[in-house]
């Protein structure tokens, strides 16, 4: 066996061969498209670090939402923003928050759309941090405490995922219990569950005003998102939320990561999504903007690679995007 018996160019001499044994598909099934919302009426604000993207409100994420679906997209991924933050982001729970109304509005004009909400403190505390700060640490425990009211708040206006976002210990257990005992048991939880401190949450965190505070005395996110360096760690946090009662577990962000999101599918059964993050979107964007590279097949190249290496999910910016080409 070998050349010339075995040319392996016969079976990419069309597009319609090379269709014919293509072993990874883009669908526009397992794609989630991230928004952002604000309190207000009428919004629909360009966000400057993210190209093609907006700030709504809940009246106009509502229609946002309902082109999301039209184009096939059966999920998405809400991002709030409080009118004033404070020491504890108690925003986040407020029941006349901006992601909370947003909730009931999707939900009425689209009730088939899948909606799943980031769970998480930094866009409404003070500092700017995930968690709450005591002693100028992290209070971890405390912080899970309040997660979950979060999620309740999530669940109580309508939400079907939520997805903690902090990294903190224990909160998908403490989430999971909250929504046992209040009569939620059929809303999912999709982890972060290994979630890295990453320069590619740049644009995202200008986005959300969510970056955290220096004067804090703690001036990243190390002390709770993972270390880059580690993948044993990071198939330990999913073994952990797996037990903790999540449903789907997310590797964030993708591209730096495809050994972690090819490790986790070898290991574990259970449902992966993948978030191509804000900074791997601009990456592309900057990119083919600056005329370096095509957008569309560069696009298509990364999230190939993520459906490749594993994910079932991928949360990604370019959704709409990818939709409309598949949809062509
Ligand atoms: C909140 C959160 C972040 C992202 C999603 N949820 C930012 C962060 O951890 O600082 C990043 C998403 C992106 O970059 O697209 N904790």
């Amino acid at each position: 066996m070998g050349f010339p018996d075995n040319r392996l160019r016969r079976l990419r001499k069309s597009e319609s061969m090379r269709r014919l044994v293509r072993e990874t598909t883009l669908s526009v099934d397992n794609l989630v498209f991230p928004l952002f919302v604000r309190n207000g009426k009428g919004l629909k604000e360009p966000i400057r670090t993210l190209a093609g993207c907006f700030h709504f409100s809940s009246d106009t994420v509502a229609k946002e939402a309902q082109e999301t679906a039209k184009l096939g997209i059966p999920a998405v991924l809400l991002f709030g923003q409080p009118t004033k933050k404070d020491k504890t982001g108690s925003e986040a729970w407020s029941e006349n928050g901006a992601v909370q109304l947003a909730i009931k509005q999707i939900k009425e004009a689209v009730p088939e759309m899948i909606v799943i909400t980031d769970v998480c403190l930094c866009a409404y505390t003070d500092t700017g941090h995930c968690g709450l700060i005591k002693n100028g640490k992290i209070d971890n425990d405390a912080t899970c405490e309040l997660l979950a009211k979060v999620a309740l708040s999530h669940a109580q206006a309508g939400a079907d995922i939520v997805a903690p976002s902090d990294m903190m210990d224990g909160r998908v257990g403490a989430i999971r219990q909250c929504l046992e005992k209040n009569g939620f048991p059929d809303v999912a939880i999709m982890s972060y569950a290994a979630k890295f401190a990453s320069a590619f949450y740049g644009p995202f965190r200008d986005a959300a005003e969510s970056s955290p505070d220096v004067t804090t005395g703690l001036a990243d996110r190390r002390s709770y998102q993972m270390d880059p360096a580690n993948a044993r760690e990071a198939l330990a946090e999913i073994a952990l939320d797996i037990e903790e009662g999540a449903d789907i577990m997310m590797i964030k962000p993708a591209l730096p990561y495809l050994d972690i999101i090819y490790r986790a599918r070898q290991r574990f059964d259970c449902p992966i999504a993948a978030y191509n993050v804000s900074g791997e979107y601009m990456m592309v964007h900057a990119s083919a903007a600056a005329g370096h590279i095509d957008l569309d097949a560069a696009m298509t190249a990364v999230l190939t690679s993520i459906k490749r290496a594993g994910a079932d999910i991928i949360i990604t910016y370019f959704a709409k995007e990818l939709a409309k080409k598949l949809n062509d």
